[in-house]
């Protein structure tokens, strides 16, 4: 008889202590570890405990590859993926509750069934009829996904070996699932973990593709997907501001393809609709005529070229610690513009209340930001609009200097698809034929000086 033992395990990160603990040590989560009741032994197996010999085999090119992708057709969707869902690949759709992450699998797998892939949809969240409803609110009612509303792993393992076993399974969400040999309840690591276990082994044996939902929660309460995220073969993260119908897919993970492409989707009556254009979304809600403290960024994502508006509010501040607000940018490199700015270039922007804000709820990381960035808060300082129809990427170093980055022609080319006249950027060593105007600006006094000019309008 396995003498079950107790152990303290973060709900958050996975660590496990032997003691209690008010703040995990290895995460830094407070009032995240419970405790949980194991198993002491590990199940024997048909040896008497003795393992039985492998199965080896060589390397063969045939091997696994074979099988083709599965693409859904969802353009956004299948370029996230890497050019769609791999036959025995897990993959885990992450996000905050009411994102989107059960619309879109949903709009997904009905989809693939109209193309004749045998998709199941099982929810531990709503009953069929109400998966029901929500796919005729998606107008995909005759798709014929087949539905089950069930929590036990040993009956989904049961129906994924089964002879007509579907090619595609949806598991709504892995915090409801359990597995009936723990005793932990649902949505604890213990079983998040053991349940991902069974439908994964059970997906690479079958060449069955599982597409696991897991919702992020800040409380700690429900074991976060990160404790899942070396068991999966891709990571999917879904994310969005509240208040903007834009939803980006990201990629954090990917064994079968790149992990820096997103996917642009907008949220509507029906269902998600996928972006093929973000640019023109991003750039839409700009307002008319010429206003100070906007720039347009020429921005990349994975592949593609993305133009986004930076905004910055730069005004006089009457606290002694003036108040710093960043939204989609990082508030670190801010304070590098801000530092690089007042140092080289003379500008008291330092005393300063400083807003940046990066518009339709995207976040940037790429460090070509900067020159945008410094634009929009200089404009927003001297209170003149840059000019006109121009957009602006470039990395600024520590001592002033604009650094040219990558992909400087696609930047360009997505700058003139949109109508936009004028690039501003790093000097380069060669540089095609741009199909729009290049300003190089070798310093940040350079760009300065735009502003400083009179007619800084129409440069
Ligand atoms: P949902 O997919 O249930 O989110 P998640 O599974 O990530 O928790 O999406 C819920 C939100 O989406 C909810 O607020 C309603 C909205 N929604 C639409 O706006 N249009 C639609 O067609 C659907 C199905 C949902
Ligand atoms: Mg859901």
């Amino acid at each position: 008889m396995a003498r079950a033992s107790e152990h303290y395990v973060c709900q958050n990160c996975g660590a496990v202590t032997r003691r209690w603990q008010g703040r995990c040590g290895a995460c830094g989560e407070w009032n995240s570890i419970v405790e949980e009741a194991v198993a002491a032994t590990v199940p024997k197996g048909p040896g008497g405990g003795k393992g039985r010999k492998l199965k080896l085999v060589p390397l063969d090119p045939g091997d696994g590859l074979e099988l083709p992708r599965l693409a859904t057709g969802i353009g956004e969707l299948d370029r996230v993926t890497g050019g769609g869902l791999v036959p025995g690949s897990a993959v885990l759709v992450g996000g905050d509750p009411g994102i989107g992450k059960s619309t879109l699998l949903l709009q997904a797998v009905t989809l693939l069934a109209r193309d004749g892939v045998r998709c199941a949809y099982v929810s531990g969240e709503e009953a069929t009829r109400q998966i029901s409803m929500r796919a005729e609110r998606l107008g995909a009612l005759d798709a014929p996904v087949e539905l089950a509303a069930a929590t036990s792993i040993r009956d989904i393992v049961a129906t994924m070996e089964a002879r007509d076993a579907p090619r595609v399974v949806v598991i709504d969400s892995i915090q409801t699932m359990f597995v009936d040999a723990l005793e932990s309840a649902p949505g604890t690591v213990a079983q998040v973990r053991a349940s991902a276990q069974e439908l994964i082994r059970t997906a690479k044996q079958r060449d069955i593709v599982v597409l696991l939902v897991g919702h992020v929660t800040k409380e700690g309460q429900i074991a976060g997907p990160r404790v899942l995220e070396h068991m999966v073969d891709t990571v999917l993260y879904f994310e969005g501001e509240r208040g903007h119908q834009f939803r980006i897919m990201r990629a954090v993970k990917n064994r079968y393809g790149p992990t820096d492409e997103i996917g642009v989707f907008e949220m509507s009556d029906a269902g998600l609709i996928e972006v093929p254009n973000p640019s023109e979304l991003f750039l839409s809600g700009r307002p008319g005529g010429a206003v100070s403290g906007s720039a347009v960024f020429a921005g990349l994502e994975g592949s593609r070229p993305l133009l986004v508006e930076v905004q910055a509010l730069v005004a006089s501040s009457p606290l002694a610690t003036p108040r710093r607000t960043v939204v989609g940018w990082d508030g670190n490199r801010l304070a590098m513009v801000m530092a690089v700015l007042d140092a080289r270039c003379g500008l008291a922007i330092s005393g300063h209340d400083v807003y940046l804000n990066v518009a339709g709820g995207l976040r940037i990381v790429e460090p070509a930001a900067d020159l945008a960035v410094a634009a929009a808060l200089v404009s927003s300082l001297a209170d003149r609009p840059v000019p006109e129809h121009s957009v602006f990427f470039g990395e600024i170093g520590l001592s002033g200097e604009i650094r040219a980055v990558s992909q400087a022609d696609l930047r360009c080319r997505e700058a003139a698809k949109l109508g936009f006249a004028r690039a501003f950027t790093a000097p380069a060593a060669k540089r095609r034929e741009a199909p729009l105007a290049v300003t190089e600006i070798d310093r940040l006094q350079a760009l300065v000086q735009l502003f400083a000019n009179d007619g800084g309008g129409d440069i």
